[in-house]
């Protein structure tokens, strides 16, 4: 009796738990308040993130040629108080500083990016190839190689050679994809020994539509309407052109893999039963991930913005669309040129209809795309304006890719968030619970069969944030802007992030309380090092200034001294 009623009571709570945990892998529904205790497959990959303009500094050092970005910042009123990425975090001087950072945090591998005009100052590879910017990326590789950490390289993180914008007009002209896939060819040259994962592009998106279509970003171009669509079109090329020269060319050898990092922000429809909603969050999608990865992964535009896009450029009285089309060809050369699918993902967005009516003028991307963005006010907003902690888009997002493009392997190459410069704490408990979440909903993701292989949390260190200058705040690791030497202070998200690392997930809900709790202990100690910080600055001031000038004041006066002295035995 007893026996059998032990048998049915777990029974029933096999039943519960079996019905909880298919809820739970249920994406299609607004589940957003489970927790998911389990762990990652194994191999799977963790690490950070940086870029070269956002973190490098020496901008004009070792014959480094100038940048779109050195040259945008150095203009007035283009960027938040004016900074500039000249000296940013001083990483060109630090590789054996941050390696050790990394390697303090366990990971497997790290992601950052190559300056193009550090390696060709003009952009030509046929005018000169700068010896000593490949030495220092040599240098970064094999000190990440031999602390055993895999480099994830990016080639085009937004710093365009400044010559090849003021030539050709940058990525507005497809004489472009030649000097690019030129470039790339000589990082797998050089590189391609040890590097084996390879991203052409980092948020393409960004690049299009912030520099060529609103202007925020350098280069600064304005082109309402036709901007964004003509850069993409010239992007979407070079990176199908270099895969293809990494495919016969260099794979043989090398036995590396080549993808793209696309920004993948979430849409969902603020009502869920209203049809018009339903497509407009999926066009909010297709006009931002789907613009890159369905030419990538299908070979051509999403029918939404072909159509969309068509229709209004009629209404204007456009002989053809402002959307560029692919001839036959080049969609066949294009599909499929895609070996993973990077994913830079942040955010989440409602998304209702909105009709935008086309007139003559006044066409833009945004008003292409007929819909209006929304956000719960209750969605947590830490840092950047546009930044609201919605852990539950991550796992929509994950999944649609994997119905979308036929489950390709996927590096999520960024997500985190920023705190605003006023907040020196190292007490970072919102971010710890910003990882905590969207993590979970990447293991939960993985649970449904999207294949995501590895994790990059952006980023590394507090870094050059943009437009938005060093306001912003994203790293894992504290920089002290305000002092020349750049020192980095842990925050609490470190010791955190590391326990994810070393569990390879979350064992069970005590365990990752303990370490919430231990984390921010932790940081207590860390965030009286940086109060001490202001004096440490003084003792350089006290050395800078006050030694030279009490020294030369010294030898002054011994040579007055001196000559009162000679003159009286005179
Ligand atoms: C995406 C960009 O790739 C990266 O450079 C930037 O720091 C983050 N967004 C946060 O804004």
């Amino acid at each position: 009796m007893l026996l059998n009623c032990a048998f049915s009571v777990c029974h029933v709570l096999m039943l519960v738990l079996c019905l909880s945990a298919a809820e739970d892998f249920d994406w299609t529904k607004n589940e957003h308040g489970s927790f998911y205790y389990g762990t990652f497959p194994t191999g799977f990959s963790w690490g950070v993130g940086s870029s070269a303009y956002q973190t490098e500094g020496a901008w004009d050092k070792d014959g480094k040629g100038l940048s779109i970005w050195d040259v945008f910042t150095h203009k007035k009123g283009k960027i938040y108080q004016n900074d500039t990425g000249d000296a940013s975090c001083e990483s060109y001087y630090k590789i054996k500083d941050d390696v050790s950072l990394m390697k303090e945090l366990k990971l497997n591998h790290y992601r950052f990016s190559i300056s193009w005009p550090r390696l060709i100052p003009t952009g030509v590879r046929s005018d000169h190839v700068n010896e000593k910017g490949i030495q220092y990326y040599d240098q970064l590789i094999d000190h990440l190689l031999e602390n055993n950490i895999t480099p994830i390289v990016t080639l085009y993180h937004w710093d365009l050679p400044q010559v090849l914008q003021e030539k050709y007009g940058g990525w507005q002209n497809v004489s472009i994809v030649n000097h690019f896939n030129d470039f790339a060819n000589l990082c797998f040259e050089r590189y391609g020994d040890r590097v084996k994962y390879w991203i052409t592009f980092n948020n393409p998106w960004s690049v299009a539509v912030e520099g060529y279509e609103t202007g925020e970003h350098a280069p600064g171009m304005k082109l309402r309407g036709t901007g964004a669509y003509r850069s993409a079109h010239h992007i979407i090329k070079a990176h199908a052109k270099v895969w293809h020269t990494y495919d016969t060319q260099w794979r043989g050898k090398q036995k590396g893999t080549v993808g793209i990092s696309l920004s993948g922000d979430w849409g969902e429809p603020v009502d869920i039963s209203n049809q018009k909603d339903i497509e407009a969050a999926e066009r909010f999608v297709q006009f931002n991930l789907g613009w890159f990865a369905t030419p990538i992964f299908h070979g051509d535009y999403p029918q939404v913005m072909k159509d969309f896009i068509g229709r209004k450029s009629a209404q204007q009285g456009l002989g053809t669309s402002r959307l560029p089309t692919f001839a036959p060809q080049e969609k066949s050369y294009i599909k499929g040129t895609c070996d993973f699918l990077g994913i830079g993902h942040f955010t989440t967005r409602y998304i209702t209809q909105k009709n935008y009516p086309s007139g003559r003028s006044g066409n833009s991307y945004f008003t292409d795309r007929d819909l209006a963005e929304l956000v719960d006010p209750r969605w947590p907003d830490p840092g950047s304006e546009w930044l609201y902690s919605v852990p539950w888009g991550f796992r929509r997002m994950l999944n649609f890719i994997k119905t979308q493009y036929g489950n390709p392997v996927i590096y999520v190459t960024e997500n985190g968030v920023s705190e605003k410069t006023q907040c020196t704490e190292l007490c970072d408990e919102w971010r710890i619970q910003y990882f905590k979440d969207y993590v979970n909903e990447m293991l939960k993701a993985i649970k449904d069969g999207v294949n995501v292989k590895g994790y990059t949390a952006w980023s590394l260190l507090d870094k050059f944030e943009w437009d938005e200058g060093y306001s912003e705040r994203f790293g894992l690791y504290y920089v002290d802007f305000g002092n020349k030497n750049k020192p980095r202070y842990p925050k609490a998200s470190v010791q955190f992030y590391k326990r994810i690392i070393s569990s390879n997930g979350f064992p069970n809900q005590r365990e990752v309380e303990n370490w919430r709790r231990k984390s921010i202990e932790t940081c207590s100690s860390s965030s009286q090092l940086l109060a001490a910080d202001p004096l440490t600055s003084h003792m350089e001031m006290v050395t800078e200034i006050v030694v030279p000038t009490v020294c030369t004041l010294s030898i002054l006066l011994s040579a007055i001294l001196l000559m009162f002295l000679l003159r009286r035995r005179n």
